[in-house]
Formats: C-alpha cells, structure tokens, sequence
C-alpha cells in the first residue's frame, strides 16, 4: 500500500496567504496542517508516500524533506498545472505502480487519523472506499447518493441540487482500478478532471465502491472560518507546558504552550493558546483559541480566536478577532482617528475598517 498525498492546487479560497505560500504549510497549534496527515499515514503503517506538488513545490519540499522526520519515504510528483484531482492520479501513475493507495488531500484534517481505515480496505479489498460525512451546505463538496443499503449509487461534484447531505472527505481508497477510471473521464464543466467523476465511471462499470460515514472531526482548511475551527479543535488537545519566560506580573490560564526562546512581559494567556519560539508578547491579552507563531511581536493588544503566522507584529490594536494574520505582517494603529486609511495591502486581501 502506497499513499498519495496531495499537496498542489491553487488555493483561491485562502487568498491572499497562498499567493505567497502552500495552504497545506499553514499551521494549526504551530504545525503545518499538512504535518497531521502525513503522521497519520505513517501511523497506518504506510511508508512510501508520493507528494504531488505545484507552484509551491520548492516550499513543501523544503518543510517534508525526504519524509524521514516523519518515517515517510517521500517522492515528489510535479503537476503543472491544478488540473483536478484525478488528473493528480493520472500523473502519479508510474509511482503508484500497480499498488493499492490511500490519497490524502494534505489540506484536509481528520481526527482520529486513518488507521482503522486503511486495515477494513487491506481486508476487504473493494475496487474503491470513499469517506462521507454529513454536512450543512452540501452544495459546496462533492456529494454521494446511497441507496438503502448504504451502497454508493451516484457521485456530484459541488451538485446545485444535491441528492444527499453527504460530502466526500478528503481520503480515499483505491485499488489499480481507478487508473483506468481516470484515463477514461473528460474535464468538468471548470475544466478538472474530477476525481468524483472517476469513481462514478467505476461505479457504472459495475465495479466495487464504497463508503464509510465518519461521524468523528473532519474539515477542509481551505477557508478561513474552517481553519479557525481546527486550530481551536487542535488547541483544546494540547499538553500545556512553559519552556519559555514569562515574567511574575503575567497571569497564565488554562491550557497555554509556550516554546522555548519565547518572552512574555505583563501579559495574560488564556489558554488554549500556544505562543512559538523567538515570539516575544509584552502588555497583551492573547487567547482563547489562538496560535501565535515563531518570532512573532505581540505588544499592546489583544487577540482572540486567531491565527498569526511568522514574523507577524502586531503593536497597540487593541481587539482583533477570528482572524488569520499572514508571514511578516505589520498591523499597528493609526496615529489619532484617521481622516484617511494609508494601506498597504496584498492582492485579494480583507481588511474591515470603522468609517
Ligand atoms: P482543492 O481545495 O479542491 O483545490 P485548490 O487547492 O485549488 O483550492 P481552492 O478551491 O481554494 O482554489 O484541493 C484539495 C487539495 O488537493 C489541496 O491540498 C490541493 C490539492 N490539489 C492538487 O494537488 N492538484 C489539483 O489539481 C487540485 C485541484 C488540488
């Protein structure tokens, strides 16, 4: 067995923070999100793991390496272009060889990771098992029909009208059948090659196809909203612990990580909330629910529900909320009440301002 783990795409929906950096890189409690999934792998006891990469190769290679942190052996499978899902599986097809596979989108977190999974598919060997789990607005995934049984009748990618509440999960099974079932569909209607399509082609070749309803934790980081809840979701977990220095007028609450090399000064943490290495917070409220990453500069303000990355300052502002700060970003006050807004801001960015 073999996985595939899909790390390409163009991550419009995490815009502007993928223009310049791989989604699957972005942290959760500190760790790439992509980080989760190849531990998972490696706890099914699956060692040769292809990575189809894209724009942001050079930055997923140099965070995985050759996969031994992970006690992965990494290939890497360029793909020029976001063509789709099942176009990912077509290009990986001399990797794959003719080895069952688990594909693994590598923004995609699931709890509970997928050993379970993957000893029920080495057993029982259908052509192809996919994950569902039910949803509130289906309209945005791919959706899956079963019948009374709970066999899987009919596949939509992002349906108008959808036939059930059940989206497809980021993690699929497959044996070698899907390599036909991919060279045999045409793009979509966006010009992917689907691979919803591919195990609908299976599925009217008569072939074995089916489902596992996950009830446990699953989301898609694509979005900011979902990859706050992850992060919480991650944080609420956390072994607390205080590596860095925190100086006697700061108060510590709850479950707080704080890194090595870390300073904080006349400050509070409520946890969950993890501080990163090199990351100095002086004269702040930071927490609940927040990651702050490594070398960042907290001074003056307050943050809540939030995600900042590397090198981010954030000095005198006094409340921010549900955010996620990008690499290296500056947010700091205005003089006085400003007459005008001076910005500088990256393309797709969002930023809410009092007028
Ligand atoms: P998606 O989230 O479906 O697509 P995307 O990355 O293009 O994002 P957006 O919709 O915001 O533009 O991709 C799921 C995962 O699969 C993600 O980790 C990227 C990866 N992927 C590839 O590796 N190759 C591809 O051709 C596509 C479409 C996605």
């Amino acid at each position: 067995m073999k996985a595939l783990v899909l790390c390409g795409g163009a991550g419009s929906r995490l815009r502007p923070i993928t223009h310049t950096s791989a989604k699957q890189l972005v942290p959760v409690a500190n760790k790439p999100v992509l980080f989760y999934g190849l531990e998972s792998i490696a706890a099914a006891g699956v060692t040769e793991t292809g990575i189809v990469v894209g724009d942001t190769a050079q930055e997923i290679r140099r965070a995985v390496g050759d996969g031994s942190a992970f006690g992965l052996e990494v290939t890497y499978l360029p793909q020029d272009a976001p063509l789709g899902l099942a176009h990912a599986v077509l290009i990986a097809r001399d990797f794959l060889g003719d080895d069952d596979f688990v594909m693994y989108l590598g923004d995609n977190f699931i709890v509970g990771g997928i050993s379970g999974l993957v000893d029920d598919f080495r057993t029982e060997r259908p052509d192809a098992r996919i994950l569902l789990t039910h949803v509130p607005e289906p309209t945005a995934f791919g959706v899956a029909e079963l019948d009374d049984t709970g066999r899987v009748v009919s596949l939509e990618e992002k349906p108008q009208v959808p036939r059930s509440d059940l989206a497809l999960v980021g993690v699929y099974l497959f044996t070698p059948a899907v390599h036909e079932a991919v060279r045999s569909i045409q793009p979509s209607r966006r010009g992917e090659l689907e691979i919803t399509d591919a195990i609908q082609w299976l599925l009217d070749q008569g072939r074995d196809v089916r489902a596992t309803t996950i009830s446990g934790y699953w989301k898609d980081t694509g979005n900011v909203t979902d990859m706050l809840e992850v992060n919480r979701t991650v944080l609420e977990t956390l072994e607390p612990r205080v590596e860095g220095d925190v100086d006697a007028s700061s108060e510590i609450i709850g479950r707080v990580r704080i890194e090595a090399g870390a300073k904080v000064f006349r400050s509070r943490v409520v946890g969950p909330a993890v501080i990163g290495a090199g990351t100095v917070i002086a004269d702040s409220c930071i927490g609940p629910f927040s990651s702050i990453a490594e070398d960042c500069r907290i001074e003056g303000s307050e943050i809540e529900y939030s995600i900042v990355l590397r090198r981010a300052t954030v000095a005198g502002v006094s409340r921010i909320e549900e955010s996620l700060i990008g690499h290296s970003v500056e947010v700091t006050p205005a003089p006085s009440t400003p007459a005008v807004h001076r910005l500088v801001l990256g393309d797709h960015s969002r930023v809410q301002i009092a007028s």
